[in-house]
């Protein structure tokens, strides 16, 4: 049987670690072709291998989202590799040092900024124009529950991820006429070495603590987001343009 996304060209931005890599193995299960993209050589390269072990086809490309002639050369290589660009999860990440707004440094500020969300727009940027050519694609981006809501101690974060959106939900409008579709996944709190630092950071994010934030008592897997991701690239999310998908344990529903 055909996978949901049989065939297709994908793009996973930080795919070598965590929330990426779950969707980057996932996405290559339903059939597609994976460059996987991350500033970390050694977790990418070891996503490709996951990916090629299981009989899938990837690639890795070393590739930082924050700076503009990295982001360029990615999509410039995913087309000369795979020939077309059908879907990009633009998902790389970083947490920052979490502090709450006083706190933040601007340093810290500026760095969050750069990677979460001019990463993100700079990945649209050089991913549309490419789509336009081939006549459509679909685009998922990686903001947060802390773009739908307050986080106490993570300011820069949440400024960051309700941009994410604010830049997703615009672009969808923008060329929802020439067959692209863009949506985001608003995870809750997911078990990724993202977390895992989070939760050596301070007795604030304590294991119990995130769990007790999750309505359904226990942190989401790195998995459970990948298959909203997986179904908003594929067809069968048609009609679906513009949406910050929740996949969060009730997070926001709280
Ligand atoms: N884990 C969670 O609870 C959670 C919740 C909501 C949203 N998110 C978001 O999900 C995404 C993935 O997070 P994760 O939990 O898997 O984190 P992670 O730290 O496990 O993985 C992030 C990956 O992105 C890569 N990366 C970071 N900055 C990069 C850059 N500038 N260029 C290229 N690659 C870069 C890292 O090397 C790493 O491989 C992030 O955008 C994060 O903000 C995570």
């Amino acid at each position: 049987m055909a996978g949901l996304v049989q065939g297709k060209i994908v793009l996973v931005t930080g795919g070598g670690s965590g929330i990426g890599r779950a969707t980057a193995l996932a996405l290559a299960r339903e059939g597609a072709k994976v460059m996987v993209a991350d500033y970390v050589a050694d977790g990418g390269e070891r996503t490709v291998k996951m990916i090629k072990e299981k009989g899938g086809d990837a690639a890795f490309i070393h590739a930082d989202v924050a700076v503009p002639n990295q982001v360029e050369m990615m999509i410039k290589k995913t087309v000369e590799t795979y020939g077309r660009l059908d879907c990009a999860h633009n998902n790389a990440g970083i947490e920052g040092k979490p502090t709450d707004t006083v706190a933040c440094t601007e340093e810290n500020f500026d760095r969050i900024i750069a990677i979460n969300l001019k990463g993100v727009w700079l990945c649209m940027k050089h991913e549309i124009p490419q789509m336009l050519k081939q006549g459509g694609g679909v685009i998922v981006n990686t903001a947060s529950v802390a773009g739908l809501a307050g986080f106490a101690g993570l300011s820069a974060y949440t400024a960051s991820k309700h941009g994410v959106i604010g830049l997703t939900r615009t672009a969808a409008i923008e060329f929802a006429r020439k067959n692209i579709r863009v949506n985001c996944v608003c995870p809750g709190v997911i078990h990724t070495p993202m977390v895992e630092r989070l939760m050596d950071s301070s007795p604030d994010y304590g294991k119990t603590e995130l769990e007790e934030g999750e309505p359904i008592g226990r942190m989401g897997k790195p998995e459970e987001i990948a298959e909203g991701v997986v179904w908003l690239c594929s067809d069968a999310s048609s009609f679906v343009t513009g949406h910050p998908l929740a996949i969060d344990g009730g997070w926001v529903a709280r």
